[in-house]
């Protein structure tokens, strides 16, 4: 019997990475190892140390450009995608995705801030958040950035904001659309039980109460059904509902231009995944939304869609060198590696599943071992994966996890005091700093002892 191919063997799709479990420029060195964006992964750990992100460029622009090319080939319609920033929000990743022709989608100050920083036309900036702080709000108006509505306490806010300018402000609206989806139940949003946006039974009292204020426009609706979504169903319902929302905002006297579909698409984290291509996601709600609109006569909105995920996953990767082991006779191998739940809580939080190799012999060529790998952290629960197949693995040996380019980074936290890791980008041969490395000393930054403890000791 032919023995099942590593899926580092696989074939790699160019077009869609959401589909691939490895960024599309690994390759196996002369020497067996592994390299990413024509860079050994061992060179840069001896240079830059682990734990260590690492982002491919390519993979990164292949994804933006084909939700590009899809909706410039399925939407006949205006269209723009957005980044959803949540997935990895950095400065880098900002400019990146605006170099790319994508607005951002943003939810705290923090995030808008980076998105500026990193030069996303404001214009092209979306503030969401189901509860904005007084400050955001201001924040995104006076800097031009479109809100999207979330509850009445926006809307009360910013009629009073653009009444106190006295200039009329461009709105969204959020609301559940009432689709269901297979997916963890905290990554849901779209049924109608969920803290996000309006309840679909209450927005005619909504447009009522929009055209009684003074100065605001409503021109856009969202929706998102929820993430890491592998069905094509819920987007293919989603056209007739939003374009509903849209004919009943019509009645009210609100001409709406813009429809935004949310993000969701799922990636492939482990062979058992099989997500949809970005075409086929993108063909999906296109065709959705053109034919409710033929139907219901109505001139095509620009369409919007916020992909994080299928955006940056698939292109990060975290390198960990393992530590310590410890064999449990007859039950399981751990090895720890030195990060963990602090640089990826996915594991701990949904159990996520992810694919790994080990550095220096990434088809576990002559050995096959069952490990446990667990994380540095004092948490019985810190375990990244809970049987792999790796070769004879060693203290000191590399271990690479794919699919962390999203809410890895930026879902990360510093529990145990235990520093952020570098993040680096890598294209052809060459490697570049996106975010270094945090020491414990940083983390004292923001530690104060009161005087009297002071004088006390
Ligand atoms: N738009 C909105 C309004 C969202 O809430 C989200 C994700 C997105 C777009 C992007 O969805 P994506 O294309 O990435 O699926 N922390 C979870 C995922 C939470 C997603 C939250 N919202 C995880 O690690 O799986």
């Amino acid at each position: 019997m032919e023995a099942k191919k590593s899926f580092l063997e696989q074939k790699i799709d160019l077009e869609s990475p959401n589909k691939n479990i490895v960024p599309i420029t690994t390759s196996i060195g002369t020497d067996g190892k592994l390299t990413i964006g024509g860079c050994s992964i061992e060179e840069l750990v001896e240079k830059y140390d682990s734990p260590l992100y690492i982002l491919d460029e390519l993979t990164l622009r292949n994804s933006c450009r084909a939700y590009k090319k899809a909706l410039e080939k399925y939407y006949p319609g205006e269209s723009l995608p957005i980044y959803a920033s949540k997935a990895n929000s950095s400065i880098f990743m900002s400019n990146l995705v605006s170099s790319e022709g994508f607005g951002l989608d943003a939810v705290s100050e923090g995030e808008l801030l980076t998105a500026l920083k990193g030069g996303v036309p404001n214009e092209k900036i979306v503030f969401h958040g189901n509860n904005k702080s007084d400050k955001e709000l201001d924040f995104a108006v006076k800097n031009n950035i479109k809100v999207i509505v979330d509850n009445d306490y926006d809307l009360e806010r910013l009629d009073k904001i653009s009444n106190s300018f006295n200039r009329e402000l461009e709105i969204m609206i959020r609301f559940t659309p009432g689709i269901e989806c297979h997916t963890h139940k905290y990554i849901k949003t779209g049924s109608f039980d969920s803290k996000f946006g309006f309840g679909i039974e209450y927005l005619n009292t909504l447009f009522e109460r929009i055209s009684n204020t003074k100065h605001l426009k409503l021109k856009g609706i969202h929706a998102h059904i929820g993430s890491q979504i592998f069905e094509l169903e819920p987007h293919n319902d989603l056209g007739e509902i939003m374009v509903n929302v849209i004919l009943d905002a019509k009645k009210f006297g609100h001409d709406i231009k813009k429809l935004n579909v949310g993000g969701g698409l799922g990636i492939k984290y482990t062979e058992d995944d099989d997500p949809p291509s970005i075409y086929d996601w993108v063909k999906t709600i296109s065709n959705s939304v053109v034919r409710a609109c033929k139907k219901y006569n109505l001139d095509l909105p620009t369409l919007m869609c916020e992909p994080g995920r299928s955006i940056v996953s698939t292109a990060g990767i975290t390198i960990y060198k393992i530590g310590a082991f410890k064999e449990i006779p007859g039950i399981r191998t751990y090895l720890a590696v030195d990060g963990g739940m602090s640089d990826n809580p996915r594991p701990i939080t949904y159990q996520s599943n992810y694919s790994a190799c080990l550095v220096r012999n990434p088809l576990n060529i002559n050995s096959k071992n069952k490990y446990t790998i667990a994380g540095k952290h004092c948490e019985s629960g810190d375990v990244l994966f809970k049987e792999i197949e790796l070769a004879d693995c060693k203290t000191g040996d590399l271990i690479c996890v794919f699919g962390t380019g999203a809410y890895n980074n930026s879902m990360s936290s510093n529990y145990n005091r235990i520093p952020r890791p570098a993040a680096l980008l890598v294209c052809d041969g060459e490697a570049e700093i996106i975010q270094k490395r945090e020491s414990p000393f940083d983390l004292l930054k923001y530690d104060v002892l009161p005087d009297r403890f002071i004088k006390q000791n």
